[in-house]
């Protein structure tokens, strides 16, 4: 997807009417109360909060962001297996701080947050970024306290990675990527979230080579960058491992300058 996708606030069925209000305002887009023919993406907010719906023929159904759903319930079973973890050596550090600079619907973050990790969430895109703050907000406030105790470990700045003060790089013990994946790749088998993504964003993989490249220049122990499992490695830099998941890989990039950058 190139350019701004044609984008619109709408109140669904039982929505809040204040909360559809606050989006469009916040993200400077029109409240419509019918979607009309022009659009490609509605940000629709029904009676289960807001959704990115995509239009026209052939289009999937709404996609939430939101961590009370059964699929990271899911994870959450097998999340002390999972490979994202030991890929960010979270287990080894207690209350270890991530930063994930490629937030999206945040779902590693929440991954990475469950098995004990304090994270500091980065999204750019605006509208993804506040889907991200009402997620966040609602399992804040969430009767469970499992989900707020997780979310009580997610940090979100809605800004670009490579804003972050080098303070706050060099105080975390690692730096997640996961750009998207080429279009057409194995990324279009992963599912309605990834597909919406589209919608939103421009990234390719130069622009995600341009990210590890800054990644790998910065005062942080250890980079690990998701990727495809079959894909090279990003903007061709070897890792020195890389964990298998299901369907990608995890690159592990340790900084061995690190502690010694601190102490000089
Ligand atoms: C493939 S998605 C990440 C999915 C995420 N890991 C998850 O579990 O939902 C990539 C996201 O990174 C964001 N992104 C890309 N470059 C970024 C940057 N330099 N700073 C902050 N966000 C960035 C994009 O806007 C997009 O939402």
């Amino acid at each position: 997807m190139t350019g701004q996708p044609r984008l619109a606030v709408a109140l669904g069925d039982g929505g809040d009417p204040a909360l559809a209000r606050r989006l469009a305002a916040s993200l400077s887009l029109p409240l419509l109360s019918q979607p009309g023919d022009d659009l490609e993406l509605l940000l629709l907010v029904d009676a289960a909060g807001p959704a990115l719906r995509p239009l026209g023929p052939g289009a999937s159904g709404p996609v939430r962001c939101r961590f009370d759903d059964a699929a990271l319930r899911h994870r959450r079973r097998g999340g002390h297996n999972e490979a994202i973890g030991r890929a960010l050596a979270v287990g080894r550090t207690p209350g270890a701080r991530i930063i994930d600079g490629t937030g999206g619907f945040a779902r590693d973050a929440f991954v990475l947050a469950d098995l004990g990790a304090e994270v500091t969430v980065c999204e750019r895109q605006p509208v993804l970024a506040a889907l991200l703050a009402e997620a966040l907000a609602a399992a804040a406030g969430a009767d469970d306290p499992w989900l707020r105790e997780v979310a009580g470990r997610l940090q979100l700045v809605a800004a670009d990675v490579r804003t972050l003060p080098a303070e706050t790089l060099a105080a975390a013990d690692a730096l997640y990527l996961d750009p998207m994946f080429p279009l057409g790749g194995k990324r279009a088998a992963s599912g309605k979230a990834m597909t919406v993504l589209q919608y939103l964003l421009d990234d390719d993989e130069t622009s995600a080579g341009g990210l590890v490249e800054w990644a790998l220049a910065q005062p942080v122990r250890r980079v690990v960058v998701k990727r495809p499992r079959r894909a090279p490695p990003l903007g061709g830099r070897r890792p020195s491992h890389s964990l298998p998941g299901r369907a990608v890989r995890f690159d592990v990039y340790p900084n061995p300058d690190h502690d010694k950058t601190q102490r000089e």
